[in-house]
């Protein structure tokens, strides 16, 4: 990612990714992280709001923009969660799931050359019927900068087809009849791969449907 990672650590601040944003100039070095314990308006995707309260993860990576960099990063915290024996999945983009309930969410903000990566995982408890969080999953105990650095190690820069080979071996979307989109519309299909960029690919009655962005959900069961 970087020949030196340079770490910024904050008590409370609006979001992470702000604060990274503001960082961005030519001179920046591209594997700055800005963590922060606690995040007053935490951002999600599709213009959601994330909860952050003191004890999660919540991190911004300021890296050079690349398309498979959100997926790259849902990889990332999945295995990080695999190593504590959490069975972690994908959900398409980049949804990290335990048992249908979201664990983690990657948050891609593109400024020029440069794509701000947000990483936010759940270590404590959440107010959301949708969500778990680390201490529910296993007992096994781990430091918010020990799961920081593993994920930061496992995005480190990797062929397209490494990350279309790991992401397919965690996807809970890949293989399944599922309902794809946003306020504009849904599809629904069987979801049959990731192609170069990342994008989704939705076979709908014979058709192949390019995925690009929006919200995805199984329609059969993740064992079915
Ligand atoms: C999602 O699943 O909707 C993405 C969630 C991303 C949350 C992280 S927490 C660190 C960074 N700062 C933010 O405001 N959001 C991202």
């Amino acid at each position: 990612m970087t020949d030196a990672r340079q770490i910024i650590y904050h008590g409370c601040v609006s979001s992470t990714q702000s604060v990274a944003k503001k960082l961005l100039s030519p001179g920046i070095s591209v594997g700055t992280v800005v963590v922060a314990d606690k995040q007053e308006q935490g951002r999600g995707r599709l213009g959601r709001t994330w909860l952050s309260p003191v004890g999660g993860l919540y991190a911004s990576i300021i890296l050079q923009a690349d398309p498979l960099i959100s997926l790259r990063a849902g990889i990332a915290v999945a295995k990080g969660l695999r190593k504590l024996g959490i069975e972690a999945k994908l959900r398409w983009p980049n949804d990290v799931m335990v048992e249908g309930k979201k664990i983690g969410g990657i948050l891609v903000e593109v400024s020029g050359d440069f794509a701000i990566v947000g990483v936010g995982v759940n270590l404590v408890p959440v107010p959301l019927e949708s969500a778990t969080c680390v201490e529910e999953e296993t007992r096994v105990h781990i430091t918010r900068d020990r799961l920081l650095d593993w994920i930061l190690q496992w995005m480190e820069p990797s062929l397209p087809e490494e990350v279309a080979r790991e992401y397919k071996a965690l996807s809970a979307t890949i293989g399944h009849v599922v309902s794809v989109g946003d306020k504009s519309g849904k599809l629904v299909g069987k979801a049959i791969g990731i192609d170069d960029a990342g994008r989704l690919l939705v076979d709908s009655a014979g058709v192949v449907h390019v995925i690009s962005s929006g919200d995805c959900s199984n329609l059969t069961q993740e064992d079915s």
